[in-house]
């Protein structure tokens, strides 16, 4: 009797396996459905010298867009090429950063500049698949995506194919299950005017910085799971993204304002520190107040136990 139902159990879990296996994999490539932002690439220089801003800047494309080791060029303030390759060793496998110069073989120079805004703001790739949600630009505003996309188009072609993404079993159930498109929380604003105003601050806190993608205790597909700000789990070097609200806890709480510029003037101070410093150290001290009138406004939070996962 034990034996049979031994048997069964086993043939009934063998089944299990095989359903769950096709299925998994059936789902590898699934296609989503999102719209195209009106957006259109300008030639105004003043429109691109504004992307490149940001570029090089508070959104620190460059950082993740190279190839490895590009971080001294970059606190060097050379303009490294964006041709993408840079390996990201996650726990569900390995994800490169595209080529996003205008070559039209292994670059974005075929995409229209609707599909490359449909990326960035819906996190749809120009194929229907769904984006590895690492950029946070869902909620920037018509005018400064146009800003980035117009400056995307003015750069030197580089010729560079990066490797498909590398995904092992738990990466595979991740991507069939639990990786969806990331879109905009609400109606995304035509434009936003750039003042030192803690509403200010909090649109390049939140839609272009990405400060709390790390400075935020979050789940395997992203979820955040303690208040925004609180600070992050270990990265590089064992260094933890500090909680930076309004708390006696929070990095900054003692900080003045002129401390707060002068600490992202200048750069990266531990070589592992994962934090784009060297981009940030772009920043100009208008944005920088804006961001410290926002963080001084961010409600107080205690800081995550970063051991209990
Ligand atoms: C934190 C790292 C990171 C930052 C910062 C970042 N990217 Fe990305 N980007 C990625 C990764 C990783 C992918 C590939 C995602 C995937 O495979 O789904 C990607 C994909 C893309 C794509 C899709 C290309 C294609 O061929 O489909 C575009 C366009 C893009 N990024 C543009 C930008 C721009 C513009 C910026 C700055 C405004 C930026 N990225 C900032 C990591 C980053
Ligand atoms: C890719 C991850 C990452 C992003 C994005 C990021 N940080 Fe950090 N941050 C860290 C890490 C790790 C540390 C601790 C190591 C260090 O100080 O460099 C840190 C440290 C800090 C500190 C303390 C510095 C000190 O000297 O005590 C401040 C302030 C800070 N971050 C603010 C921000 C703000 C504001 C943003 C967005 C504009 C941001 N961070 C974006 C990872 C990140």
């Amino acid at each position: 009797m034990i034996k049979k139902i031994l048997k069964w159990t086993g043939i009934i879990l063998l089944i299990l396996i095989i359903g769950v296996t096709i299925v998994t994999a059936s789902r590898q490539h699934l296609k989503y459905d999102a719209a195209y932002p009106n957006i259109h690439a300008s030639k105004d220089t003043a429109i691109i010298a504004k992307g490149k801003h940001f570029v090089y800047g508070l959104a620190h494309c460059t950082e993740c867009h190279s190839t490895v080791n590009a971080d001294s060029l970059i606190s060097l303030g050379k303009e490294v090429p964006l041709s993408g390759g840079l390996a990201f060793n996650l726990p569900v496998g390995t994800i490169y950063s595209k080529n996003i110069t205008p070559d039209k073989e292994t670059g974005i120079g075929d995409l229209t500049d609707q599909e490359i805004a449909r990326v960035l703001r819906f996190g749809v790739h120009a194929n229907g698949e769904a984006v590895y949600d690492f950029m946070p630009f869902h909620n920037m505003s018509d005018e400064d995506l146009t800003a980035v996309i117009s400056y995307l188009r003015t750069i030197q072609p580089v010729k560079n194919k990066v490797p498909g993404n590398k995904l092992n079993l738990i990466g595979n159930a991740v991507k069939a299950y639990m990786v969806k498109p990331v879109g905009p929380s609400g109606d995304v604003p035509a434009s936003i005017k750039a003042d030192t105003t803690a509403s200010y601050g909090k649109y390049l806190v939140l839609s272009v910085g990405n400060c709390a993608g790390c400075h935020t205790k979050r789940d395997l597909s992203g979820a955040y799971l303690a208040p925004l700000l609180s600070g992050g789990t270990p990265m590089g070097g064992g260094l933890i993204p500090p909680n930076l609200t309004n708390t006696p806890e929070g990095r900054i709480y003692t900080w003045t304002e002129q401390q707060f510029i002068d600490r992202f003037h200048k750069g990266k101070l531990f070589a592992e520190s994962e934090m784009p410093w060297n981009s940030f150290k772009h920043m100009n001290d208008d944005e920088l107040k804006a961001i410290y009138e926002f963080l001084k406004t961010v409600p107080a939070a205690k800081t995550p136990d970063v051991a209990d996962k």
